[in-house]
């Protein structure tokens, strides 16, 4: 029954129907598409998809439902290889399907979603204990947060590792996702998360309060302004890397996933944040959350073009994008 992850996410998988475009119809004026594409979405099954496509096994768990939306959101992510055999189905319309419109000028994308196919969420006993404490990794972003806390303790008794993705939701934190803090060892937010949560607007400030929380390591991206990671040790920034932007539909889940596979490849935290910012750099040169993934080889050929190897030479670098 499929393999066994050594990361697993559990949360929101979505289809994407992207269209990236100049201009918006209005409903006085049609306009014109310049490209549409089809592409798994959410964040913790595009983490996944990150994972697994960088070489890590992955797993994801979360809701399916019974139409045609369904079977496609599915077959995009089991594209890369991830583990499905856990989806708790529903008999009803996956609700998770997202119209993403991204800007042709700048690749800022904005989003036009139904559900999260989280109406009917994922129940504790739908889970696998043993499949989930198998994977050394847990990723949360939030949704199902009951079976998400319940996944976290499990890990924690196992003496594995939990990350979160708590979602920005333009500077808001949702109640729910502060009860799993702490469970959660590496939390990753994006703009404007930490002064939201702890109401500092320093960034240094925000993180030493959100580690009082729970987490050991604290992260905020903050698109092509880089990154920042503050630990109870150390504190510090990592650029993004220019590149020429298409989309950045799904930077952020991209990034969660390859920070994962930095870590589990045992990087300091300062190689991690580079490598996971060369691959959500390299997945914005093209359109959907996924379509741009580099594999392993690509990002660390990319990292090594620009005088960085994370990995001090222990793979050979074959490819280049
Ligand atoms: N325009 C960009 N150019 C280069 N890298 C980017 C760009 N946008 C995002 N990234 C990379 O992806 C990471 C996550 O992106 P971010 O935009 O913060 O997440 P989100 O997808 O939540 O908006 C950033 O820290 C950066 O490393
Ligand atoms: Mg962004």
């Amino acid at each position: 029954m499929g393999i066994q992850p050594k990361v697993v996410g559990l949360g929101c998988g979505t289809l994407d129907i992207l269209i990236r475009a100049e201009q918006l119809p209005t409903w006085e004026h049609n306009t014109r598409f310049e490209a549409i594409s089809f592409d798994g979405g959410g964040q913790a099954a595009t983490a996944m998809a990150a994972v697994s496509r960088l070489g890590i096994p992955a797993g994801f768990i979360g809701t399916a439902g019974n139409d045609n939306a369904a079977d496609l959101k599915l077959r995009l992510t089991e594209r890369y290889g991830v583990d499905l055999s856990r989806i708790a189905h529903r008999n009803s319309p996956d609700d998770a399907v997202v119209i993403v419109f991204v800007d042709a000028k700048t690749g800022e994308r904005m989003f036009f979603g139904g559900g999260r196919q989280g109406e009917v969420p994922l129940h504790t006993d739908e889970m696998d204990r043993e499949y989930i404490t198998a994977a050394d990794y847990l990723h949360l972003d939030g949704l199902h947060v009951e079976a998400a806390r319940e996944a976290a303790q499990w890990m924690h008794a196992a003496g594995k590792t939990v990350v979160l993705d708590p979602g920005t939701s333009q500077g808001k934190v949702w109640k729910d996702h502060l009860t799993l803090l702490p469970h959660v060892d590496v939390l990753i937010g994006g703009s404007g998360f930490g002064q939201a949560l702890s109401g500092q607007k320093d960034i240094r400030q925000a993180g030493a309060k959100a580690i009082e929380m729970g987490p050991r390591i604290f992260v905020q991206t903050e698109g092509n302004k880089g990154c920042y990671t503050i630990t109870p040790e150390d504190s510090f920034h990592t650029p993004a890397f220019p590149v020429d932007v298409v989309d950045t539909t799904g930077a952020g889940d991209v990034f969660h996933g390859a920070y994962i596979v930095g870590l589990a490849h045992g990087w300091d935290l300062r190689r991690t944040a580079q490598f996971a910012s060369a691959v959500s750099a390299i997945k914005c040169t093209r359109i959907g959350g996924r379509a741009g993934i580099p594999t392993f080889d690509e990002a660390l050929a990319f990292l090594h073009t620009r005088g960085i190897d994370p990995d001090n030479g222990k793979h050979a670098h074959t490819a280049e994008r």
